[in-house]
């Protein structure tokens, strides 16, 4: 194991973004992980590179975890169970799991990054989130170096948000995750309507048929990381009050929203930042993205700074119009 000084961290972030690593080292073994985390504290985690905002170099120690592995176990009789390193590819893993007829991870085909960060937001997509299919993870203390089972209950998931995200922040380094799938009666989900479309409202889809619908639909609607920079939705769909939203339906009686509870209504932020104008807006190399306004794009050379100076105007017109305020979804470093 090498540490490597000043190393550019414009390949290991989706977005593209040129900021530089003061020291960086690739980590190939959990023992190797541990071993770096005796002597270091300070450092910033690297999976996948597809939830983060460089806007500044990074002076921690970056440890880019590049742990490869899928362990198979049988549950019962209709379900497996899947334990996967974190330095998979998390679309990989989704197709892998599809070609073994592997049903529960499907929905979640195409979304970028790795296996050891998809906990950490609850990933999810097209009617599903990793909860629904989580049975636990592995991940070690930074503190004490000792390794610790976090099960569906321990990671208190919510939309993109779980323990990781808040009072455990920085504390654990997830080293595996283990999915709970099914072998056969798959429980599908195919509520989202353009999926229903793409397959004719046929009644019992493959798994195999609904992860294509999904990668048709993410490629119509996404841009490839690989040729335009981004990092999916930049931020959070909004929960308004339902007086907000009578409010707002006076004006716009065509407010796409879900209702989450009496008093609880999501609105879609790429609605709302198309209604204020910004929907395949440009300013230098910073943009948002053509077809889905919820997606911050980085078209060659912007800086951390450029985009997210784009973000806060863009929060700040969404406040005025609507009185809301947008949170940033990726993480600012
Ligand atoms: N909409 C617009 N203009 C836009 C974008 C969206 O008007 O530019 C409106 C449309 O009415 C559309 C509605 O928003 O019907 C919902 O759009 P979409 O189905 O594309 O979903 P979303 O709410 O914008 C969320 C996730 C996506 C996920 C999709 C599908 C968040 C923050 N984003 O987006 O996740 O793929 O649902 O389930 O919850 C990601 O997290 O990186 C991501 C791409």
């Amino acid at each position: 194991m090498e540490i490597q000084q000043n190393i550019s961290l414009k390949p290991y972030n989706t977005f593209g973004i040129q900021a530089n690593a003061k020291r960086f080292v690739l980590v190939n073994s959990n023992k190797d992980l541990k071993e770096i985390i005796a002597s270091e504290k300070d450092i910033f985690l690297l999976g996948g590179g597809s939830n983060i905002l460089l806007i500044n170099d990074v002076e921690k120690l970056v440890i880019h975890l590049n742990t490869k592995g899928i362990i198979v176990n049988d549950f019962d009789a209709d379900t497996v169970l899947i334990t996967a390193e974190a330095g998979e590819n998390w679309h990989e893993l989704v197709l892998w799991c599809v070609s073994q007829n592997y049903g529960g991870l499907e929905n979640l085909a195409l979304i970028p990054g790795n296996v050891g960060t998809s906990p950490i937001q609850n990933i999810g997509a097209y009617g599903v989130e990793i909860k629904d299919v989580f049975k636990q993870l592995e991940a070690i203390d930074i503190d004490t170096g000792k390794t610790k089972i976090f099960t569906n209950a321990d990671c208190n998931f919510g939309y993109r948000n779980s323990v990781f995200k808040n009072e455990l922040k920085g504390k654990y380094i997830i080293t595996n995750v283990t999915f709970k799938l099914t072998k056969k009666n798959h429980k599908i989900n195919i509520s989202y309507g353009a999926i229903k479309d793409l397959l004719l409202n046929k009644e019992n889809p493959t798994i195999k048929e609904i992860a294509d619908a999904v990668i048709a639909i993410r490629q119509s609607k996404l841009p490839d990381p690989k040729k335009i920079g981004n990092s999916g939705s930049f931020f959070k769909n909004p929960v308004i009050t339902s007086n907000l939203f009578k409010e707002l339906t006076k004006k716009y009686p065509e407010i796409p929203h879900y209702v989450i509870s009496e008093n609880e209504i999501k609105i879609p932020a790429g609605w709302l930042i198309e209604q204020c104008g910004f929907k395949g807006k440009r300013f230098g190399d910073a943009g948002v993205h053509e077809k889905q306004a919820l997606v911050l794009v980085n078209y060659n050379n912007a800086s951390g700074k450029d985009i997210y100076g784009l973000a806060q105007k863009i929060q700040q017109k969404v406040m005025k119009i609507f009185k809301i305020a947008l949170e940033i979804e990726v993480n600012v470093i």
